[in-house]
């Protein structure tokens, strides 16, 4: 069974390239086959639920052409079939674009009900009650949802709660609904921009994305275009929460910074330095750090996809800090694993409070979930001894590369597949 095992101590130094957003791609993939031309995307990171989606609109007949790791082609002319229900495919959230993207073209859609992470419940009532607000029927049957439409028209849509996907899977249909849609209280992450930026790029006619409010001109049908995608902010806060907890000093190359100023911002509040440069940030820590408090927010607020992360640094932090998950119901998950490794924290529904020690112990932790997973392992490169990760099949739904980088910066860290492997890194490593 894979897992990580590492031998923390070291402070990680040095420099990292940030890839693509991979919430922003997997969207961009599932609207690329709105277009009956070829449409070219750069940046892609080469992350196990991009690999699924494209295997997953490769099935249902779009020509899919990986130019190489990080640059495709797809050309969605010769789609076949609009029905997408696989195993690999029930395992990633980002599945529901697909919903939107056929929809839009095709005015029908058959989608396995999406997986993803389990930090919550992760319903979809949102991007449905969208379609329907569009004159799509929409019903949920063996496992699928199925959706189908005469005609889809564009309308005004409140969104009762901001919802990343939701807004985006339903800029995509209205991108190709008859007339105008507004959508209010949309989500302003920079995937969000990204995707609208893309749908433009192909002709679609989208305004204010980035705003709470969208506004969308739907056309009959789009040209072809050339994408690159924007920096992943999540994989560069990961490495930011790295350098912190291990009191390291890492330039974090290929970022907007823009994005990160929620991240930089709690950082520089609890001691740490960070410099910011045209697309790079340096991310530096020499002394113990302060507590603070962090409530979860949609962009721009603390994102919660870096709440695990700054949960590890907090809890080597002086004094104590709070935590209030506001999006998910269930994302302290990797606290049981943590308080193995000599963390104090005390969860309470959607709170955490988090009583900073000097130090962790190495030990044998399970990653929950996606960036639970990552954290864990920041928590392993700056605990005393040797811990071991598992379960990392999640990390690598999301990260690039991510014990190669670590190992770059310094970090004592080896995928393995078995005991005796451990036992040979022990060895090796002392
Ligand atoms: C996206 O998930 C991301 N996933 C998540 O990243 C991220 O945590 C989340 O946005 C928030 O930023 C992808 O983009 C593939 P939401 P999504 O709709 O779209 C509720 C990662 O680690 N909700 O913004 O599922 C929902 O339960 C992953 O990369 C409804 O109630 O998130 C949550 O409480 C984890 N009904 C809140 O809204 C709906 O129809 C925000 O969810 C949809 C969502």
């Amino acid at each position: 069974m894979e897992q990580y095992v590492i031998k923390g101590g070291n402070r990680l130094n040095g420099e990292i390239e940030i890839g693509g957003a991979k919430n922003a791609a997997l969207a961009i993939l599932a609207a690329s086959i709105m277009t009956d031309e070829t449409v070219t995307i750069e940046n892609l990171p080469n992350v196990r639920d991009i690999n699924v989606l494209l295997q997953a609109i490769e099935e249902i007949g779009a020509k899919v052409e990986r130019v190489d790791a990080h640059k495709v082609k797809i050309n969605g002319s010769f789609i076949r079939d609009v029905s997408v229900d696989n195993e690999f495919i029930r395992r990633i959230r980002a599945s529901y674009y697909l919903i939107g993207a056929l929809l839009g073209k095709y005015k029908k859609a058959e989608v396995a009900l999406p997986g993803g992470c389990d930090i919550g419940s992760r319903p979809i009532d949102l991007h449905i009650k969208g379609f329907r607000a569009m004159g799509a029927t929409v019903d949920i049957a063996h496992g699928l949802v199925i959706a189908e439409a005469e005609r889809l028209s564009g309308t005004h849509i409140y969104m009762d709660k901001v919802s990343v996907g939701a807004t985006i899977n339903i800029m995509m249909a209205a991108a190709m609904a008859e007339g105008k849609t507004v959508i209010e209280n949309a989500a302003k992450e920079p995937h969000v921009v990204d995707v609208a930026n893309f749908l433009n790029s192909m002709g679609a006619k989208i305004r204010g994305a980035g705003t709470d409010v969208i506004r969308i001109k739907g056309v009959e049908r789009f040209g072809d275009c050339q994408y690159s995608i924007i920096p992943d902010q999540i994989e560069a806060g990961t490495f930011m929460t790295a350098a912190v907890a291990t009191k390291g000093d890492i330039m974090i190359k290929n970022v907007i910074p823009k994005h990160l100023e929620a991240i930089s911002a709690k950082l520089i509040e609890i001691g740490a330095e960070v410099v910011e440069f045209d697309d790079a940030v340096r991310v530096s820590a020499t002394k113990r750090l302060e507590s603070t408090n962090i409530k979860t927010l949609p962009y721009p607020g603390f994102p919660t996809d870096m709440q695990p992360q700054m949960a590890v640094t907090l809890a080597l932090s002086n004094g104590t800090s709070v935590i209030s998950e506001s999006i998910f119901e269930n994302r302290f998950r990797y606290v049981d694993e943590l308080t193995k490794m000599g963390a104090t924290i005390q969860v309470d529904g959607r709170t955490a409070i988090i009583s900073g020690v000097e130090g962790f112990t190495g030990a044998d932790v399970h990653a929950p979930d996606l960036r639970a997973g990552a954290a864990l392992v920041i928590a392993g490169l700056s605990a005393k001894g040797f811990t071991t990760v598992s379960d990392i099949g999640y990390i690598y739904r999301g990260y690039e590369q991510f014990e190669q980088k670590l190992k770059q910066l310094g970090g004592e860290i080896q995928l393995v597949n078995n005991e005796k492997e451990v036992a040979k890194f022990k060895l090796k490593i002392g």
